[in-house]
């Protein structure tokens, strides 16, 4: 056997093994007690795909270029994940999404203008097919990426951008792009396809502009997990073109993990998963109108009265959101459970889905926390059984337990499953003031009779009850 050869048998089984690795990363994800270990098959399994591929015959020449490039990707990479604060990870995802949209057009260009790709008849239509793609579905996760970045961190505002006709016009550029794929896939020679690229290129930057940007803020976490998908069908894509078969599994394996974590997330807000799909789904209902009524008062109480009434409790559920990560509250917390175990009271942790900034985001402040696992409910599992709960803690949690989901057709939030607290004995929501969440969305819970105010800091709060 030649070295050639067997090199190509060696990176192949390599990429076998990295395959399989992705797949137990995806497992291991599934749960937040394997996470840990997931996250660690990840890590090897992208440094089999690295290695095997810079062994690859693809891959020749120069090492010091790309050993340099290494480096400084890496450090940065470790620069970012060290400064970026939990509650800024989606705008981070995001970011680092637009880079594999841009990753996926810069590869097609490259093969585009490749003269070693020397392709004929029905083989030269693929590939011009797969280049065509690989660069309209990259551009639109770019483009839209970055504009999913810009909402997230407060940089561009959150309401939906409102254009007239706005479905027509995603319509007009969605054929366009299909029309000049046509020329592209047709044309005779290299020059007479450049044309037709650059028109697609543009029109796709507009058009992930536009879909990102039509979308309502309380929306935004169904439209990243989006992206995540769109960057795995590029990264797919990409490796049709590349003719690299990891790529390609890999990339599917993220674009239909994303689609699916969409679909979860769809369920879990009552969003309609093809309107998201096609973009701007979140304008009828967008946080551009929200209506503030006068409720009546709220009735707040001291940490005495906060002390007493979880004392009197027999089974306690606490419903953490985006304020607990705000306040780095998840330790206090901790403490309080063992507390109140002491003294016979049982607790149980109610999660919502879509609770705090991204998905999994109380699991992991939780498991960092290291509270236990068998204590942690997801919403659906309670819901239906608040009438047994006396006391419902709700930590800097807003829009996940606000009853105007339920109760209000003419909600921004209107039929998103929330937790249903206000059905149990009492309720105490540990917030600063009377700021709305992330929705921007007046909260009834507040005002009802059954909940009890407890104002300031979450962990400054929860540390006085200790
Ligand atoms: P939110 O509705 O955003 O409410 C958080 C509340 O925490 C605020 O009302 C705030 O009130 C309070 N807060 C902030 N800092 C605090 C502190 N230090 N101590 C105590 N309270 C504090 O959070 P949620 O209920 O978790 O709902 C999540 C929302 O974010 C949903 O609308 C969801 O769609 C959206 N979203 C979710 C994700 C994912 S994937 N999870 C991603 C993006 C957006 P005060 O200012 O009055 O204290």
């Amino acid at each position: 056997m030649n070295l050639e050869i067997f090199n190509m048998e060696v990176v192949r089984a390599l990429y076998v093994v990295s395959t399989v690795l992705f797949i137990l990363t995806l497992g291991g994800l599934s749960n937040p007690e394997t996470s840990r270990r997931g996250n660690q098959y990840g890590i090897f399994a992208m440094l089999i795909a690295v290695t095997a591929t810079i062994l690859g015959p693809q891959v020749s020449g120069n090492y010091s270029i790309m050993i340099i490039v290494i480096l400084l990707g890496g450090s940065l990479g470790l620069l970012l994940s060290k400064r970026v604060k939990m509650t800024e990870m989606p705008e981070l995802v995001a970011i680092l999404h637009s880079l594999v949209g841009l990753a996926a057009v810069l590869v097609g260009l490259v093969n585009f203008i490749n003269p070693i790709n020397e392709y004929v008849d029905v083989e030269k239509t693929i590939h011009s097919i797969e280049i065509y793609l690989g660069i309209f579905i990259g551009m639109v996760t770019f483009s839209g990426s970055i504009v999913a970045f810009g909402k997230l961190s407060g940089k561009v505002s959150g309401n939906p951008l409102v254009l007239p006709g706005k479905h027509y016009l995603n319509l007009i550029m969605v054929l366009a792009i299909i029309f000049y794929g046509y020329q592209f896939v047709s044309a005779e020679t290299i020059d007479l396809s450049v044309y037709p690229l650059a028109i697609m290129l543009t029109i796709s930057f507009l058009f992930g502009i536009h879909l990102v940007a039509s979308i309502g803020g309380a929306d935004m976490p169904v439209v990243v997990s989006m992206l995540n998908s769109y960057s795995g069908w590029a990264a797919s894509v990409t490796g049709f073109m590349l003719s690299n078969d990891l790529l390609i599994v890999v990339g599917a394996l993220v674009g239909s993990s994303g689609a699916i974590l969409s679909y979860i997330m769809c369920r879990a807000m009552n969003r309609s998963f093809i309107s998201v799909i096609a973009g701007g789904f979140g304008t009828d209902s967008s946080v551009a109108s929200v209506k503030t009524e006068d409720q009546g008062e709220v009735q707040a109480i001291d940490i005495d009265e906060f002390k007493s009434m979880i004392t009197a409790s027999n089974k306690i559920a606490i419903i953490p959101g985006y304020g607990m990560a705000v306040a780095q509250a998840q330790f206090v917390v901790n403490q309080m459970i063992d507390i109140l175990k002491n003294k016979n009271i049982e607790v149980i942790f109610v999660i919502h889905p879509v609770a705090g900034r991204m998905p999994g985001h109380m699991n992991v402040l939780l498991a960092e926390a290291k509270i236990p696992y068998d204590i942690v409910y997801e919403m659906d599992e309670v819901n239906d059984g608040f009438k047994n709960i006396d006391l419902s803690i709700v930590i800097g949690a807003n829009d996940i337990v606000n009853p105007s989901a339920l109760e209000d057709p003419n909600s921004p939030i209107a039929g998103m499953p929330v937790i249903e607290c206000w059905r149990g004995s009492h309720t105490v929501v540990l917030k600063r003031g009377m700021s709305t969440g992330y929705a921007g969305v007046e909260n009834p819970l507040f005002f009802k009779g059954n909940t009890r105010m407890l104002f300031g800091d979450a962990k400054e709060s929860l540390l006085k009850t200790l």
